[in-house]
């Protein structure tokens, strides 16, 4: 979470059980209505494969416990609840374990287009449906591996890989380009424009990726397509070292969005 959030952490009881109230309820079955009503067409069919089941439904915000043993089951994965932004050495080992840190407080009604913060919906209804295709978890225990052996002067750049995947991926599916990202998932206004006229989808390509700057703060300004979650798992089997180096040797691509002042 920023430092200036205006958010205030959940804590569990002594039953590890997160307490919601009914605005906060509300708030996620409104946003699982209208996410749904649009992903049913949009998502790949891993994620969608993946939300059925976990169970989600508008009905009721999820719980870590009930998660986890449900991802367990089914992948070995798991998610952890975090309260705060937590380092950087912290993310990547949780990954390389399988695990995903999940935030558990939820957004207000006057962000729930967009929040900068990620809070339940984004990592629960965005993050966690992924969690239960093994390809994917394959990308990301090796993704978390790697970043941990590659050291933190690579992080910045290591991490777009992440974003274009993990948060904004899209794949193909026959003709159609479908969303696997989180932030596409969870995001009413970034789903409209992924998924829209505008919006701009390149082929995956791992250089390309490391020398593509993204900014968090506007709906994204380019996407990128893998072929399947095998493929992109099968990236980072090859030697991303050399990757990372030959991107910055290469500079950064030109940004598709305006440099902050
Ligand atoms: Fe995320």
């Amino acid at each position: 979470m920023p430092l200036n959030t205006s958010y205030v952490s959940k804590t569990p009881d002594a039953d590890g059980l997160f307490s919601y109230t009914e605005e906060e309820r509300a708030v996620w079955g409104l946003l699982f209505e209208r996410q749904m009503a649009f992903l049913t067409h949009h998502a790949c069919g891993a994620y969608l494969d993946g939300q059925s089941l976990l169970g989600l439904s508008g009905g009721a915000i999820p719980q870590v416990r009930e998660v986890n043993t449900r991802l367990g089951e089914l992948t070995g994965a798991g998610v952890e609840a975090v309260d705060a932004l937590i380092p950087q050495e912290q993310f990547s080992r949780l990954l390389a374990e399988r695990r995903f840190p999940m935030a558990t407080f939820i957004r207000r009604r006057e962000h729930l287009d967009y929040i900068e913060e990620p809070d339940i919906f984004h990592e629960c209804f965005g993050h966690c449906p992924m969690l239960t295709n093994d390809a994917f978890c394959r990308f990301m225990e090796r993704f978390g591996a790697l970043s941990l052996e590659l050291g933190p002067e690579v992080q910045e750049r290591l991490f777009r890989l992440f974003w274009f995947t993990v948060e904004f991926g899209l794949i193909r599916e026959g003709e159609r380009l479908k969303a696997f990202g989180a932030g596409i998932m969870s995001s009413p206004a970034e789903a409209r424009h992924a998924m829209g006229p505008e919006a701009v989808a390149e082929p995956f390509d791992l250089l390309t990726v490391l020398r593509t700057p993204y900014r968090i703060d506007i709906v994204q300004p380019v996407y990128f397509a893998i072929e399947s979650f095998e493929a992109l798992a099968d990236t980072l089997a090859g030697d991303v070292a050399d990757a990372l180096e030959a991107a910055a040797r290469l500079g950064d691509l030109p940004p598709r969005f305006e440099l902050a002042a």
